[in-house]
């Protein structure tokens, strides 16, 4: 059969690349990817074992996952619940500046509940989700990476290993289990609010950059740190096809064939099943007209039958709602179509009280049941999380110093530098270390804009600068770089060149959707300096902050040297070190197209210039 089967599909691809009219039949699309670390009969033991003690209630419990404003750890062990997360901007003791400890002291609370075996409670270790996406962003203080979009630029997989070990590291110090990262979507329109968090449009770019991420998040299937208490439990995210939805539109539809799903968007789970992801996302968005959180042949037939996913699958925030006849407090529709574990952030109980009933009555089946919470078993026990005791006891557990640990930092400041891409250059690049220089436009001493959403909170806004502590701006980095006493902010002094730093107020998920990628220039304090210092013969340095790539040519035209930034995070030196004297050159490729103009003679992904003005090999 085998044998047969890749003849014909050896055979279709020749007509395919011929006539371009094979269809290939569905169960050839999607490969069987063994996973390197399933099968252990220790771990399988005591899967059964543990899951023969439970009752209805308390497996159902395990399959629901809280967050943390909305659940008492008392009322988590109370009603079984296995998982927790804080959202985007969601602090322990809700406060940005609250202490470090804080994170600790609840992650504490929360196992102990879970832990407790009073009035015939089962001793079930809770696991705590959070969406470290850029470092351990929700965190103050904290390491805060390039978004995915700068680190599809620079296009380094070892270094992406190394942001992924020193995140699972700071994460690790707050007593926390799991990052729901990484986000392995293709965005194919840069309309989509979620664009920065795609490393490109190429599904080649996306599942290595990704398979590199996960092997700092997890630690290596075949080494001992395997999700270690360095390490994290991981997700692959959103399952299937966010990055491909008409218009962009975020959680909308993906109009594709089987096939272009698989080739397009599928890439980054073939590469991320292979090296171990324990855990999948369901996408908000729907494939050809059916929401992914609904869809038992992709979340059970594809992910989980075709493909072997052993781990579990999470639903996203509220995802089974958009199911229809589901609400936030009911749907037996997203658990049989194949999500093992809810994420219903306020509605926990009344969920479980319903599913309980749904099994009850039949509409979902108790293997069904049993199935999810296996793999949630399964999980746990292979993060030895049954053994290893209180998040306080773990190896990093409050070393507060490697929260922005100096040798993280490092790290994220030359993901920086190799993120920048150089799109024009008039011959004022590299920036002479004696040169007296102006540093001016609203993003130059701005954290919030220069780290973008995921940041502190969920749109990366409504934070005082002051709390983005551990932060360097981009002005910063050139008062460190130039001679003392020749940067300044003054933008009426005399300058050699100026440097203006202009972009996208921050955002997140639909709060980003664009219907068009123009820039609004119109009243831009930004762009009417440029004018003026141009105006006044001083040569301009764009340096644009974004989510994504947008229409900016009358910017292009008016500066003499134009760099795109991307979201460099809390390292804003590293821009410096790039456009100041030549010790770094410029590496940077564009990750995604930018969009076609008169002033854009580089229009495709994989161009970016070095200083010399020749693209990089
Ligand atoms: C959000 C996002 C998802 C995130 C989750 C928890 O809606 O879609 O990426 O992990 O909710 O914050």
């Amino acid at each position: 059969m085998k044998t047969r089967n890749s003849l014909r599909a050896a055979l279709c691809l020749g007509i395919a690349l011929s006539l371009n009219a094979c269809a290939v039949a569905e169960d050839e699309i999607w490969p069987k990817v063994k996973s390197p670390v399933a099968g252990n009969a220790n771990i399988e033991n005591r899967v059964e074992t543990v899951l023969a003690t439970m009752n209805l209630e308390q497996k159902v419990g395990q399959m629901v996952q809280a967050e943390v404003k909305s659940i008492s750890p008392e009322d988590a062990g109370r009603y079984h619940i296995g998982s927790v997360l804080n959202g985007g901007g969601s602090w322990p003791t809700g406060d940005v500046d609250g202490p470090l400890g804080g994170w600790l002291s609840l992650a504490n609370l929360f196992y102990k509940e879970s832990m407790s075996t009073e009035n015939g409670r089962l001793a079930i270790p809770l696991i705590w989700g959070t969406d470290a996406v850029h470092g351990h962003n929700n965190v103050q203080g904290a390491t805060i990476f390039p978004h995915n979009i700068g680190l599809g630029a620079a296009n380094n997989p070892g270094l992406m290993r190394d942001i992924g070990t020193a995140t699972a590291r700071e994460v690790a110090v707050t007593g926390i289990d799991w990052a729901f990262a990484p986000t392995v979507a293709v965005a194919r329109d840069i309309r989509w609010g979620r664009t920065y968090e795609s490393y490109s449009s190429d599904p080649k770019i996306v599942a290595e950059l990704s398979k590199e991420m996960l092997l700092g998040l997890q630690g290596h299937p075949a080494l001992d740190n395997f999700l270690s208490e360095q390490k994290l439990i991981a997700t692959a995210k959103h399952f299937i096809g966010d990055g491909g939805t008409t218009g962009g539109k975020d959680q909308g539809d993906t109009a594709l064939t089987e096939q272009e799903l698989f080739d397009i968007h599928g890439q980054g789970y073939v590469q991320a099943l292979g090296v171990g992801v324990q855990t999948v996302m369901a996408s908000f968005n729907s494939w050809n007209g059916n929401k992914l959180h609904g869809s038992k042949y992709m979340l059970t037939d594809v992910l989980k039958g075709k493909m072997g996913f052993d781990g579990f699958v999470i639903g996203d925030w509220n995802g089974h709602e958009q199911i229809p006849g589901c609400t936030k407090a009911s749907c037996a529709a997203a658990i049989n179509a194949g999500v093992d574990m809810i994420m219903v952030p306020e509605d926990w109980k009344a969920f479980s009280e319903n599913t309980v009933r749904q099994v009850k009555a039949g509409e979902i089946t108790r293997a069904r049941i049993d199935d999810a919470v296996r793999r949630i078993l399964r999980v746990k026990l292979r993060a030895g999380m049954f053994d290893d005791g209180k998040p306080s006891s773990h190896e990093l557990a409050g070393r507060a110093k490697l929260i922005g640990h100096e040798s993280h930092r490092a790290v994220a400041r030359q993901a920086v530098r190799e993120s920048l891409v150089l799109l024009k250059n008039e011959k004022t690049l590299p920036i002479a270390k004696t040169a007296k220089i102006i540093v001016a436009g609203s993003g130059a001493d701005n954290p919030s804009m220069q780290s973008g959403g995921w940041t502190l909170t969920w749109q990366g806004r409504d934070v005082p600068a002051e709390q983005y502590k551990g932060f360097t701006t981009i002005k910063d980095g050139f008062d460190r770089a130039l001679k003392s006493g020749n940067v300044t902010s003054d933008t009426d002094a005399s300058a050699d060149v100026a440097v203006i730093v202009f972009g996208e107020t921050p955002y997140a998920e639909m709060e980003g959707d664009l219907a068009s990628t123009d820039f609004d220039l119109t009243d831009s304090a930004d762009f009417a300096l440029m004018q003026n210092l141009k105006a006044r013969n001083i040569p301009v340095v764009a340096v644009f902050l974004s989510g994504r790539p947008r229409g900016v040519d009358a910017v292009i035209k008016t500066s003499d040297a134009f760099v795109a930034a991307w979201l460099p995070g809390s390292e804003g030196a590293g821009v410096a070190d790039v456009l100041v004297s030549s010790r770094y050159n410029f590496k940077g490729k564009l990750p995604f197209d930018w969009p076609a103009g008169g002033a854009a003679p580089f229009k495709a992904r994989g161009f970016g210039l070095t200083h010399s003005g020749t693209p990089p090999k």
